[in-house]
């Protein structure tokens, strides 16, 4: 089979973690979060928020608070995908049992969306782990006056690559299989 474009992007995606300083522009950023809001959600309930942060003063306190977050710089946007766990309430008892942690998937497929639109559209994005630790949580929360309800998942950085590493190969037959593990 010949790989189509979709394919080939989700193949040749990688992280990237050094930015040129080169603003993403507001078209872009549209169609990233266009991209991330199409993702599947459990019963579509969409927990997601996606809070933009462009602020130079917050991206610098958040850089100096997330210690896996150094790489922001002035090139790059944040984007903290967040999920809104009071959605939940609102749904019978059963139902809210099953899909009350839901939204973790649910914001991890949107958050995978948006990388995958980064990389499409030739922009560069890293995946930095927020939630579930909780001083992580708590300094998000605090910096970005994020209510109770929402709890920020990850914060994505997204600029223009100043360097495009090369795709890692993760093909492993070893992790397939078929009928029983
Ligand atoms: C849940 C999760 C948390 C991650 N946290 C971080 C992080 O805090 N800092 C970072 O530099 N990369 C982080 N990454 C990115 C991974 O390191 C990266 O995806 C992995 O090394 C594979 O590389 P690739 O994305 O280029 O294929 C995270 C990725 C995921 C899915």
């Amino acid at each position: 089979m010949v790989p189509n474009e979709s394919i080939t992007n989700i193949l040749t995606r990688v992280t990237v973690r050094k930015f040129l300083d080169k603003a993403v522009s507001d078209e872009d950023l549209q169609v990233l979060l266009q991209a991330a809001m199409s993702a599947p959600s459990s019963m579509n309930l969409q927990p997601w928020h996606f809070i933009v942060v462009r602020d130079e003063a917050l991206k610098q306190q958040m850089k100096e608070h997330l210690p896996y977050a150094k790489m922001i710089n002035k090139g790059c946007i944040g984007v903290v995908v967040c999920g809104d766990v009071s959605l939940y309430e609102h749904i019978n008892k059963v139902d809210k049992e099953d899909n009350t942690l839901y939204w973790v998937q649910d914001c991890s497929a949107a958050s995978e969306n948006l990388l995958l639109a980064a990389h499409a559209m030739g922009l560069g994005a890293v995946w930095t782990g927020i939630y579930p630790l909780e001083s992580r949580v708590d300094k998000l929360r605090s910096l970005l006056s994020i209510p109770s309800n929402i709890i920020p998942l990850n914060l994505i950085l997204v600029g223009h690559p100043a360097a495009l590493p090369l795709p890692k190969n993760k093909w492993n037959e070893r992790k397939i299989h078929y009928d029983k593990f």
